[in-house]
């Protein structure tokens, strides 16, 4: 019965179905029967075993406690009040590995379970979120009808589908997590530089979002959000609220998993990297402060000119495709190394309604998916000529920011992986050479096949 817990059961509830709801602390249970249920069938319970027991069977309990520890803990107490054939549902951020460590303890006990990724924050849950459920299908079949008519719905359906076998729902969700990071990183970037090089205030760059929001390759929840913070006012101080805002930025892992995940399958994904990285950094407020003193940086403007806006927005534009285009990749690869059969268009089908990545790009990103399946997106037809007409614009931006001492890790990392992977050579066979001199640890040649070692010292020598 936190924020997401009541907003889920509202809406589920507004959709006709009846709820019984039960939290660790009671009175937040009875608070929210008393503040915000205003007629649904919703039935508090103050007791776990109250509650268990008063659900039909089989029972359908959707968990949205704090991800980690907590969910185990509920869990051990959980799972033995259950008869078999009960569905347990965590909608939390857990991460996948703990999700499929919980399926096989509900498979051991005869239960099904369904790890189900939910995004479009408490206004979604409320209103319509994006659901990732994956784990026992027979599950999802048990709860298909709620969480279709519980979740977004766009032209082409529901915003829920049921994604596939053991925790690939938690691990969609926590991809989706990591393009999340990489777009808002991006977006603040952009901002950073608005604000820094063309010395706009933030009412104006509002004005600049809220623009782009209207142009079909920007149009985004985030680019809506970011103009809508940005012209905010602080009532108490009449200046912009953002401008008050300590510039450390908090993170609860679900970036890092994508980004650790991404190393450990070795799939690229420098953008989202970067943007865990840049918050990391960003969280070092005092040592930021002290180190900059001792440092002299001069900060020049440049005067506005109407091509501003045009390649900014390219640039951020190009780094959203570029997080996409890792995000699907490394989604790709999960479901051949973890058997997860993951439909990638469907996929992008569900992040268009009621989910923070909700984007109108999605639209071509799952038509690219379907014809060409083929994760790289911004290489695909689709994609590519545009790629190619807007790299000046990421180009000169990243130079700019370089020109003027202003740090754009998530802008620069798009540009080294659109121009890495647009590279016929890279300098990778000097690093061959390199590990073969100190290590042995042989080279492949051009010109011939097999494998090579060389004495590198006598060569030289
Ligand atoms: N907030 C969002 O926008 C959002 C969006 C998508 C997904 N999520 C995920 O959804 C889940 C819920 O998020 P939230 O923001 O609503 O709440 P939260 O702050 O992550 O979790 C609070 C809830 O967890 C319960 N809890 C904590 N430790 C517990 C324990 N040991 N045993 C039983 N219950 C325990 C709390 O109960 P008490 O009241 O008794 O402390 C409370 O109901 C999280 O996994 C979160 O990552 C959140």
């Amino acid at each position: 019965m936190a924020v997401m817990g009541q907003n889920l059961a509202l809406n589920i509830a507004r959709k006709g179905f009846p709820v019984a709801v039960f939290n660790r602390t009671a009175a937040k249970t009875q608070e929210f029967f008393e503040t915000r249920v205003k007629g649904e069938s919703i039935y508090p319970a103050y007791d776990l075993r109250e509650f268990v027991f008063s659900l039909e069977r089989p029972r359908k309990i959707l968990l949205m406690v704090k991800a980690g520890e907590a969910v185990d803990e509920f869990l051990n107490a959980l799972f033995p009040l259950l008869d078999e054939g009960d569905l347990v549902i965590d909608g939390g951020n857990s991460f996948f590995r703990d999700t499929d460590r919980r399926i096989a303890e509900a498979e051991r006990r005869g239960l099904l379970y369904l790890g189900m990724g939910i995004s479009g924050g408490e206004h979604g849950a409320l209103h319509g979120p994006s659901l990732m459920p994956g784990g026992h299908r027979e599950g999802y079949a048990l709860v298909q009808d709620i969480l279709e008519k519980a979740a977004a719905q766009v032209e082409d359906g529901p915003c829920c589908t049921y994604l596939g076998p053991g925790s690939c729902g938690h691990f969609v969700k926590m991809v989706h997590n990591g393009i999340e990071y990489a777009f808002m990183g991006a977006i603040a970037e952009v901002y950073d530089l608005l604000r820094k090089i063309f010395g706009l205030r933030a009412p104006e760059i509002a004005r600049i979002f809220a623009h782009w929001n209207t142009l079909p390759h920007l149009n985004s929840y985030l680019v809506d959000i970011t103009a809508r913070v940005l012209a905010y006012e602080d009532p108490e101080t009449k200046t912009p609220l953002v401008d008050l805002i300590l510039d450390a930025a908090e993170q609860k892992g679900t970036g890092k998993w994508t980004s650790q995940v991404a190393l450990d399958l070795g799939i690229p994904t420098p953008t989202i990297t970067q943007s865990v990285v840049a918050r990391s950094l960003s969280s070092f407020k005092n040592e930021r402060l002290q180190i900059a003193s001792r440092f002299s940086i001069s900060q020049k403007t440049l005067p506005w000119s109407e091509e501003v806006p045009l390649f900014l927005s390219d640039a951020l534009y190009l780094a959203e495709l570029a997080a996409f285009s890792e995000g699907f990749h490394l989604l790709q690869e999960a479901s051949r190394v973890f058997a997860y059969h993951l439909n990638l268009p469907e996929i992008a089908r569900i992040w268009k309604g009621g989910c923070i990545l909700k984007a109108l790009l999605l639209g071509r990103i799952q038509s690219a998916l379907t014809l060409h399946d083929a994760p790289l997106l911004f290489a695909t037809e689709e994609f590519r000529s545009e790629v190619q007409e807007k790299l000046p614009a990421l180009r000169k931006v990243c130079a700019l920011s370089a020109e003027h001492g202003i740090p754009v890790p998530v802008l620069s990392a798009a540009l080294a992986y659109l121009d890495a992977w647009r590279s016929e050579k890279l300098p990778a066979n000097l690093i061959q050479a390199q590990r073969d001199y100190f290590g042995a640890h042989t080279y492949r040649r051009i010109d011939r096949e097999g494998t090579f070692h060389t004495e590198w010292e006598v060569t030289a020598g």
